[in-house]
């Protein structure tokens, strides 16, 4: 597939970087001071003024930028030119639980899919004030500077992250039993509250490797287009490629993938022998 021109791709992307900088300095002054808090439907599902804050600044900036593509955000759905070959995935608040408590792992997370491929992401914590950015071809960065993913090989050395959807009470798919297991065979597993941290944790190579299922687009667009352009693996549980609305992803390294997908096959057997 014949992709934007670089200098579409540079645009789009600093488009993105004005997005993510706006919303987080909304983020980084309300933090502390919210009068409401909500349950969108599911228990711990919740949304705030910071959420609707944020999100409308974002939106301002792509409706006069971009008028003629289409959006996807968490707060306020689809919007605008539908048939557009370019869709712009927004979360403003990614890691909302985390924010409500005080708790510092949250990101503003945007990516701009093309024709449904993550092409362009920028996610920004105001908390740690990092700033990643990816677009394809173009390489990844934190705060401008070139980032790779890490270089373990093996999953016993590895440290991982992974997280729990909101309908983790109503589906016999928890990620519990994969959890369990990962924690058994590995140096470690850690649960931020935030997939876009995840992601861009794994492109600088701080974490090995992140699975998840339950996703939303905008939760991991933009991290994807970071991580493979940081040098990292993003695909289904079984290696197969990702289909991004399917919600659940592997992402690694590239280096421990196949050990992991492999793993989180393992993981419920593992767990039934364990306990029996
Ligand atoms: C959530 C976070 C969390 C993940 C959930 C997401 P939100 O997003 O990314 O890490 O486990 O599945 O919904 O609700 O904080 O924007
Ligand atoms: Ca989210
Ligand atoms: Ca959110």
């Amino acid at each position: 597939m014949e992709l934007p021109s670089q200098k579409e791709r540079e645009l789009f992307l600093d488009i993105a970087t004005e997005s993510v900088m706006t919303a987080g300095i909304i983020l980084q002054d309300l933090v502390g001071q919210l009068e409401k808090i909500e349950e969108k439907g599911r228990p711990g599902d919740l949304v705030t003024e910071a959420d609707k804050k944020a999100e409308s600044s974002v939106l301002k900036i792509l409706k006069s930028r971009v008028p003629s593509h289409q959006i996807l955000a968490e707060e306020s759905g689809k919007l605008g030119t539908e048939g557009s070959d370019y869709l712009w995935a927004i979360d403003p608040l990614d890691g909302t639980t985390n924010y409500a408590h005080g708790y510092p792992a949250s990101s503003v997370s945007i990516g701009l899919l093309f024709k449904g491929i993550p092409l362009v992401g920028a996610v920004y914590n105001p908390f740690r004030q990092e700033l990643f950015r990816g677009a394809k071809g173009l390489g990844a960065t934190l705060n401008y500077r070139p980032i790779q993913v890490s270089k373990t090989k093996e999953l016993n050395k590895s440290l991982l992250v992974t997280g729990f959807a909101y309908d983790r009470r109503e589906t016999p798919d928890t990620n519990y039993p994969e959890f369990c297991y990962l924690t058994h065979l590995t140096q470690g597993v850690r649960r931020s509250g935030s997939a876009s941290v995840d992601l861009t944790d794994v492109a600088c190579g701080r974490l090995d490797g992140y699975w998840e299922r339950g996703l939303s687009p905008w939760d991991i667009a933009a991290g994807i287009v970071i991580l493979e352009e940081a040098g990292g693996k993003v695909t289904a549980y079984d290696e197969s490629p990702l289909i991004i609305e399917s919600g659940r992803l592997l992402a690694t390294n590239g280096e421990i993938h196949h050990g992991l997908s492999q793993a989180l096959d393992e993981a419920l057997p593992w767990l039934k022998k364990f306990y029996s």
